[in-house]
C-alpha cells in the first residue's frame, strides 16, 4: 500500500463508535434511509472527513455533490453565525428579507439566457422539481410531462413520477402521477438502439415523434424535463447534438425545456451550469444541492412571463428559502468565483480522467470511463463485450475505497458506476492521494 499522507486509518473501519450508532440507527431509523458508508462523521473541512472514531477520509462524494465550495468554508461558517445572532426564521410569506431577494437576483443574474427572470427559493432538490413542474403545467394549461429513462429527479410523488429508475425509488411505491412519458435518453454505451453514435443519427432524440405520434400529442405535453448529463443514472454525458435537438422540437412544439442542475450546477462540470456546455437557454432551471454550501437550499430560476403563471399563494413553503441558507449561498457563489471554481473543475477532471483512462489500460473491469469537467466516474463490467454490469465488484471497490480512507459513491442503473463528487476545493495531494486508493481497490477486484 502506498504512503498516505492525508488518511489517517486507526483501526478497522467502521470504528467501534461507528459500529455502535450504527446499531442505534437500526433500531431507530428505517432501512428506507439509506446509508452507503457504515461511517459516523463528526468533522470535516475541505476535502476530508474525520469520523467518530479519529480516523480521517479523504471525500469524493461532497454528501452527493452539495460541498462544491468544499466542507464548511470559513467565510459561510461565517455569515451562518452572524444570521443566527439576528433571527434564524421569519417565512418568506410572513415578513420577507434581504437576503432571499438577493439570492433570487443573483440567480436571474447568472443562469443562461438573456431574457427576464424570476426565482423561487425552496428546500430539496425534489421540491424545485416538483414547483418547475407545477409552474410550467400553469402557464401552458397543459398536463403531459416528458422525462428519461434512467433519469434521478427525487423521490417526492411527482419527482419519483418523472423518475426513471425502479430500484431503489419507484418500486412498490404505487401509481406515478398521471401523464409522465419517458424517453430514452442518449447512454451511448448502453445504445438503447443497439446503435453507435454518430451513426445513430441520434435516434434516441428522434424517438419523441413517434411518442407524438402514438401516445400523447405534443399539443398536452407541459414541459420536457432533463439532466444536461444524468447524475443518479450514472454520469451519462449526451453527445453535443442531442439536447440541442431536444431544445429546438420543444420550441417548436410550445414545450416548457426545464434543466436540472440539481447535481450538475454550480462549476460541477467545468461551467457554471451544465446546460452552458451547449447554446441552449432553458425555459426554466432547477437547482440545489452546491447552491447552498453545505445548508439546505434549492430553487426554480426561469422566464419571468412563465415564473409569474401561478395566482399569488399557488407557490412556497414555510421553510423555502431559509435566512441561513440564503446567507450560505450568497457566499458559496461567489467563491465559486474568488476561487476560480471552474477553471479548478476542469483541472480537476482532466486529472482524474487521465488516471481512470490509465486504470482502464490495467483493469477489464473498467468498461468505460465518461465525464464532464469534475464529475466523472467509471463503469465497471464483468467482460467488456457482454457489458455485464459488475454490480457486486462496484459495491466491494466502494467498501476498500473506504476502508483505506475514501469515500466514493456508486450510481447507475446497474448499480456498476464508480462517481466521482470531490469537493473542487481539493487539493492535488488530496485528489492524488484518493485516486491512489481507487486504484489500489480496483487492483484487488476478482476480475483481471
Ligand atoms: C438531478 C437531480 N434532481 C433532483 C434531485 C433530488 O434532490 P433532493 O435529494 O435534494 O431532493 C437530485 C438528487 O440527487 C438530482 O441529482
Amino acid at each position: 500500500m502506498a504512503e498516505r499522507k492525508i488518511v489517517k486509518i486507526t483501526g478497522d473501519v467502521p470504528g467501534p463508535k461507528s459500529r455502535q450508532l450504527y446499531s442505534e440507527m437500526e433500531q431507530n431509523v428505517p432501512r428506507g434511509a439509506a446509508h452507503m458508508t457504515p461511517i459516523a462523521i463528526s468533522s470535516a473541512k475541505g476535502a476530508t472527513i474525520t469520523d467518530v472514531d479519529g480516523n480521517t477520509y479523504i471525500d469524493f462524494a461532497s454528501g452527493i455533490g452539495v460541498l462544491n465550495v468544499g466542507h464548511r468554508p470559513d467565510e459561510i461558517v461565517k455569515v451562518i453565525k452572524e444570521q443566527a445572532d439576528k433571527y434564524l426564521h421569519a417565512c418568506f410569506h410572513v415578513t420577507f428579507y434581504e437576503s432571499y431577494i438577493r439570492l433570487a437576483n443573483k440567480l436571474n443574474t447568472i443562469t443562461p439566457g438573456q431574457f427576464p427572470k424570476k426565482t423561487i427559493l425552496l428546500n430539496s432538490g425534489a421540491e424545485a422539481v416538483e414547483n418547475a413542474i407545477k409552474i410550467a403545467k400553469y402557464h401552458t394549461k397543459r398536463y403531459g410531462i416528458l422525462s428519461f429513462l434512467e433519469g434521478f429527479h427525487g423521490r417526492t410523488a411527482a419527482a419519483m413520477s418523472l423518475t426513471g429508475q425502479i430500484q431503489p425509488y419507484k418500486y412498490n411505491f404505487g401509481p406515478p402521477i398521471p401523464w409522465i412519458y419517458h424517453l430514452p435518453f442518449a447512454y451511448c454505451y448502453r445504445c438503447p438502439f443497439g446503435q453507435t453514435y454518430p451513426g445513430c443519427e441520434l435516434a434516441c432524440a428522434k424517438y419523441v415523434e413517434q411518442v407524438f405520434g402514438s401516445v400523447i400529442s405534443p399539443d398536452a405535453i407541459a414541459a420536457l424535463i432533463v439532466e444536461p448529463v444524468q447524475g443518479e443514472g450514472g454520469f451519462i454525458v449526451p453527445p453535443k447534438e442531442f439536447l440541442p435537438e431536444l431544445y429546438q422540437i420543444c420550441k417548436a412544439k410550445g414545450i416548457i425545456f426545464i434543466d436540472d442542475e440539481v447535481q450538475t450546477g454550480i462549476a460541477r462540470t467545468g461551467k457554471l451550469f451544465a446546460i452552458e456546455h451547449s447554446s441552449i437557454e432553458p425555459d426554466l432551471i432547477t437547482t440545489a444541492k452546491s447552491v447552498g454550501g453545505g445548508m439546505v437550499l434549492s430553487a426554480v430560476t426561469g422566464k419571468a412571463e412563465i415564473m409569474d403563471a401561478p395566482h399569488v399563494g399557488g407557490l412556497g413553503g414555510t421553510y423555502a428559502g431559509h435566512p441561513l441558507s440564503c446567507e450560505a449561498a450568497l457566499v458559496a457563489l461567489d467563491l465559486v468565483e474568488k476561487k476560480n471554481l471552474i477553471a479548478r473543475a476542469n483541472a480537476i477532471g482532466d486529472k482524474v480522467k487521465q488516471a481512470f483512462y490509465a486504470m482502464q489500460e490495467r483493469y477489464p473491469i473498467i468498461g468505460d470511463v465518461r465525464g464532464l469537467g469534475a464529475m466523472v466516474a467509471i463503469e465497471l463490467v464483468k467482460d467488456r463485450k457482454t457489458k455485464e454490469p459488475a454490480r457486486q465488484e462496484s459495491a466491494l471497490v466502494r467498501q476498500k475505497c473506504y476502508q483505506n480512507g475514501l469515500i466514493a459513491l456508486g450510481a447507475g442503473i446497474h448499480h456498476n458506476v464508480v462517481r466521482t463528487l470531490m469537493p473542487l476545493v481539493i487539493t492535488d495531494e488530496e485528489l492524488e492521494e484518493g485516486l491512489s486508493i481507487l486504484d489500489e481497490a480496483l487492483k484487488s477486484t476478482p476480475i483481471q
